[in-house]
This record gives structure tokens, C-alpha cells and sequence, in this order.
């Protein structure tokens, strides 16, 4: 393994070979080695099933952090040598990013805070008029950066046929002006891939543009724009084993440049100056910088250099093969344990990234997932998922019934005894996994399930603050 090539200007030795593991192998993560208290007794190592929240950190993205920090230094607005080689340091993550999406020669690679951000910042940018179409499946981040536009919200489909039917019907019933499809790569509650390329045509088609919103799709699969067909992309470091907050929005420069800058302040000014009258005269820089007022987290953009670099040179084949070995095994497991049902839209044949939900006859998810916290090590996540329409299609909620997003809900209320077995309640368990998931954390968690079914939790829970529990262990406040 050579060294990076961002690395390459920080002037360091050239770093040992780093180890990828093998074809069969995870790649190295953070986090894998360290000790979970059981509330039965005794300490196991962590499992980590919530990638789909925050992936842990890829070692080599650590490695890289660790050997540039003692060169970090201001960008963009420095004379001394580690304000270069910083600055350079963050331009070249800004190319590394480009690469790593494969974007066209004039997109726009844009540094954001995270997937959330990186939509508002183009909600904030659409030219007056445009109307938004978004499916009522989508993650809050992407289903309401658009209100207070003409917004149209399509209901679920449950074929990816239906969903390129419906968008395309609605752009044809659609006025003349300017429209932009927002859609998901891949649900983070259900992990099923959308038909991102045909949903693009249908846009363009009828003259719409498309931004991916790929938080759940780019740390599983390969994205790339111009082979997609998309006009942006916008996705989140820390979900892809990059900490230290920054996130990404790239694709076409034109909206972009025509918007006000998201944020006010230095580094997206080119020239400001007083008139006579008093008032000041910006001129706004026409490029990435326009949208990256004040201090750019340079760890965070070289973070997520890193994490495209390891990914790339891992390789998607075999990651996704991996990751399609270890799904597969989860919703054989899963089939076999009475009163479990996985979530699907899609149903049986759609093609997932390494997540699933799934919810338990008699248990309330809560209570599920702070079972499998308490006594098998494993954390997984519960509740809606800030997707809240689409959880209540899953359960059959009505379009008012309360939920919550991570947590209990229904009458047992904020504190309490442990949810009654059965007690109604929008939510669900949410079990996700990626490159760097062992074969054992899968072992242990469908074994774990297949017990708490079986045998019934070995351990008594309240709810606190709307969240369940163990009752009564000092390690479990
Ligand atoms: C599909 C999807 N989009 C957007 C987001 C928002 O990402 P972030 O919280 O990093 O802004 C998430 C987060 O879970 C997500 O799963």
C-alpha cells in the first residue's frame, strides 16, 4: 500500500503498509475491542449494530487524522506553512471527494456539516418557483428541508416500478418551471435501494432536476453522478466512518452559484466594501467557497477523503459481497423466529444495504432493543427513525397516532414500569452493519433474538425519560 495522497504533503515518513484484511476479512474499525458491561453479569466486547446512525471509524481514516495533526493549521486564510500545506490538505479532500463520486468536470463539491445540512443548503438554493416532489417514505432530512416550497409528497410505493410510475406521473401533471426530485439511495429503515438511475430519467425527462440523498447508500455501495445521471449527491461522513462532522453535497454548479450564500461571513466573500449610503457592497465568490463561510473543518473534509480513499482501494466488490453474505445470513436467521417480522416495502426480492427493522410479537421495541443492549452487548437502534410516515405505512399506523423517534411511546408514558408485552407503539428495532462488522456481532445477534423470543428477557426494565431501562444495576444508571 502506498501512501495516501493527501498524505503525501504533509511531509511525514511514508507511513508502514496499512493491513485491509482479507478478502473475507472486516476492514479494521474502531471500537471493536472495547468491553460492554452485561447487566447478568460480567463484560463482552461490543457489538456495534447501528451503522446506520454513526459507522465507527475506520482505523485508516484514524491513521491518516492521527499523522496530519500536527500539521493542522487555519485554511484559506494563512501565510505560514501549515496554513498551506492545511489548505492544500483540504482542497485536494475536495478532489478526492470528486473522484470518489465520480463527478463531472464542472460539479461542485461542497463541505457541509452532514446529509441534513448539505439538503437545506440546496433547499435554501432553489430559483424561486421550483416545485419539490418527494416520497412520504423518506428520512426527515430530506423530506422537510422543502417546506415552504410547492411541495408535493407522493405516497409509498411498494415496487420500485410503482415508484418511477408515480414520480413520472406527477412531473407529466406538473406546471411548467423549475422542479427538483428529492430521493433516497437506500431507506434507513428498511435498507432497500431505490431505482435512483430510473427515477433520474423520469426527472429529466420532464425537465426536473434530482438530488440522491445517499447518507444510507454511499457507505455500502458504490455513487456515481454522472453513471446515475443525478444532479446532486448529498451524504454524511460519520455514517461513513469518518468523524469530526463534515458532510457533502456535490453536483451541478449553476443553482449553487445563482443562490445567496447559505451562511453569511468571511471566506464566502470576495470583496465587501461601504458605500456612501452606508450600506455594504459583497461580492460573493462564485465557487464551493460561496457556501463555506468561516473556518472550514479541515479534519472533517480529510476524514471523509480518507474514508472514499480506504474504500476504494478495499473495493466495493468485495465490500458489498461481504456485506450481502452477512444480510443474507440476519434474514435467514430472522425468518426462523416466530413472531418476527421485518420491515419491507419493497418485499422479499428487493435488493438492501446492511440495514433491516423488524418488529417482535409482544415486545416493544424499546424494551427489545435495551434487552439486547443489557444482555448480549449489542446496540442496535428503536423507534421511527425520523421517518415517521414511512414507519406508520410499515405498522399501519393511522396518519395521527403518536410515535416517537427513539424511545418509548404509548400509554406506559415518560417513566414507569417497562411497556406492557404488546402494548401498541409505533416503533420498531433497527439492526445495521457494514464493512467493518464481524461475522461474530451477527452470530450474537440473531442468536440473541432467537433467545429473548424463546426464554423471554432475563432481566426486569423500567422506562426513564421515555426510554426503557434496566431496572435497578448500578453499570445501567
Ligand atoms: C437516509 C438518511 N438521510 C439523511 C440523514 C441525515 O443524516 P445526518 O443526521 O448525518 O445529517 C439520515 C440519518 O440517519 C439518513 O438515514
Amino acid at each position: 500500500m502506498s501512501v495516501s495522497v493527501d498524505t503525501a504533503v504533509l511531509r511525514t515518513p511514508a507511513s508502514p503498509p496499512r493491513r485491509h484484511g482479507t478478502a473475507d476479512e472486516p476492514l479494521p474499525v474502531l471500537g471493536n475491542d472495547v468491553l460492554a458491561p452485561l447487566v447478568t453479569g460480567g463484560e463482552v466486547y461490543y457489538a456495534a449494530l447501528d451503522y446506520a446512525a454513526s459507522a465507527p471509524v475506520l482505523r485508516r481514516v484514524w491513521d491518516d487524522l492521527a499523522a496530519y495533526a500536527p500539521y493542522y493549521g487555519s485554511v484559506h486564510r494563512g501565510a505560514g506553512h501549515l496554513s498551506q500545506v492545511s489548505t492544500r490538505l483540504y482542497e485536494e479532500s475536495r478532489a478526492t471527494v470528486a473522484r470518489f463520486l465520480g463527478c463531472r468536470p464542472d460539479d461542485e463539491v461542497v463541505f457541509t456539516r452532514a446529509t441534513t445540512d448539505s439538503l437545506n443548503l440546496l433547499a435554501r438554493a432553489l430559483p424561486e418557483g421550483t416545485r419539490v416532489f418527494v416520497f412520504e417514505t423518506e428520512h426527515h432530512a430530506s423530506l422537510l428541508p422543502w417546506r415552504g416550497r410547492h411541495t408535493t409528497c407522493l405516497r409509498a410505493p411498494r415496487t420500485p416500478e410503482q415508484a418511477v410510475a408515480a414520480l413520472d406521473e406527477a412531473l407529466h401533471a406538473a406546471p411548467a418551471g423549475p422542479k427538483l426530485v428529492c430521493v433516497t439511495g437506500a431507506s434507513n429503515v428498511t435498507g432497500e435501494i431505490w431505482p435512483v438511475r430510473e427515477l433520474a430519467a423520469a426527472a429529466h425527462r420532464h425537465g426536473a432536476r434530482i438530488v440522491l440523498d445517499a447518507a444510507q447508500l454511499a457507505p455500502h455501495h458504490p455513487v456515481d453522478i454522472a453513471e446515475l445521471d443525478v444532479d446532486w449527491v448529498a451524504f454524511s461522513g460519520h455514517k461513513l466512518y469518518a468523524p469530526f462532522g463534515a458532510g457533502v453535497l456535490a453536483g451541478r454548479p449553476d443553482w449553487l452559484r445563482g443562490a445567496e450564500p447559505y451562511l453569511s461571513g468571511g471566506g464566502a466573500s470576495r470583496r465587501v466594501a461601504r458605500r456612501a449610503d452606508g450600506a455594504l457592497d459583497v461580492e460573493w465568490h462564485t465557487n464551493a467557497a460561496r457556501h463555506e463561510a468561516g473556518s472550514p473543518n479541515v479534519i472533517g473534509a480529510y476524514a471523509v477523503a480518507s474514508a472514499c480513499r480506504a474504500l476504494e482501494e478495499a473495493g466495493f466488490d468485495r465490500l458489498v459481497r461481504r456485506e450481502r453474505q452477512l444480510l443474507a445470513r440476519v434474514l435467514e436467521a430472522l425468518a426462523d423466529v416466530p413472531g418476527v417480522r421485518v420491515l419491507s416495502l419493497f418485499g422479499e426480492e428487493a435488493e438492501r444495504v446492511g440495514v433491516l427493522s423488524f418488529v417482535v410479537d409482544g415486545w416493544n421495541s424499546s424494551h427489545f432493543a435495551a434487552a439486547l443492549s443489557a444482555e448480549y452487548g449489542i446496540g442496535v437502534r428503536d423507534g421511527m427513525f425520523c421517518a415517521h410516515p414511512l414507519l406508520r405505512v410499515l405498522l399501519g399506523g393511522a396518519a395521527d397516532e403518536p410515535g416517537e423517534c427513539g424511545g418509548v411511546s404509548g400509554p406506559s408514558g415518560a417513566s414507569g414500569a417497562a411497556p406492557e408485552p404488546g402494548e401498541r407503539s409505533l416503533n420498531a428495532v433497527r439492526a445495521s452493519f457494514g464493512a467493518g462488522t464481524p461475522d461474530e456481532h451477527v452470530e450474537r445477534f440473531v442468536r440473541a433474538v432467537r433467545e429473548l423470543v424463546t426464554d423471554g428477557a432475563r432481566w426486569s426494565y423500567r422506562v426513564e425519560d421515555g426510554r426503557c431501562v434496566p431496572t435497578d444495576h448500578p453499570a445501567f444508571p
